[in-house]
């Protein structure tokens, strides 16, 4: 029942974001020269996005077990994310940067969740936020 619920809640949220991302993208593309969407990105994006709000939802509910579950499952896809795209972005110092900061940041979350420590787990998930947040801010912005 209760995973059932949050498995519900997930897809609400994934939903509103997604029509929210649309929405401004629209907004953004009219009048330019529309870029075509890139293919496979969705699977990754709900991948991604899914398993770091399980995580946040497990923070908030203190479920030490489910959080490392989640932090994990966040690893694996971004491994294999990069694994299957390395090569575009393996000379960039800023991405790898990032890169290192976000596997460092789950590496110490599973660790924290181990160990049940919240401060620690939230601190680690603090991290992990700001380098999704600002790995996407340079692929937006890439240096020349
Ligand atoms: C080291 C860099 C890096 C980190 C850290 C990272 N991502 Fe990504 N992410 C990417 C790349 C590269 C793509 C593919 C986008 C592209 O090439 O346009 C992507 C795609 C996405 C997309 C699809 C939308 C888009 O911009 O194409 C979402 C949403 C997303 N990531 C969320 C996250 C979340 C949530 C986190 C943190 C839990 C995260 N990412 C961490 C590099 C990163």
């Amino acid at each position: 029942m209760k995973t059932e619920f949050s498995k519900l809640l997930f897809r609400a949220v994934l939903l509103s974001l997604v029509i929210g991302m649309l929405g401004s993208a629209s907004g953004v593309a009219e009048g330019q020269p529309t870029k075509k969407p890139k293919l496979g990105y969705d699977a990754w994006m709900t991948a991604k996005l899914v398993a770091s709000q399980q995580v946040l939802t497990h923070l908030t509910m203190g479920d030490f077990e489910k959080m490392e579950e989640s932090a994990r499952r966040m690893q694996f896809v971004h491994y294999l994310e990069q694994w299957l795209r390395k090569e575009e972005f393996k000379n960039q110092s800023g991405y790898m940067g990032q890169l290192h900061a976000f596997e460092f940041a789950t590496k110490e979350l599973v660790r924290h969740a181990e160990d049940r420590d919240m401060d620690g787990a939230l601190k680690s998930f603090q991290l992990v936020t700001e380098s999704c947040v600002r790995c996407h801010q340079l692929i937006r912005d890439p240096v020349e």
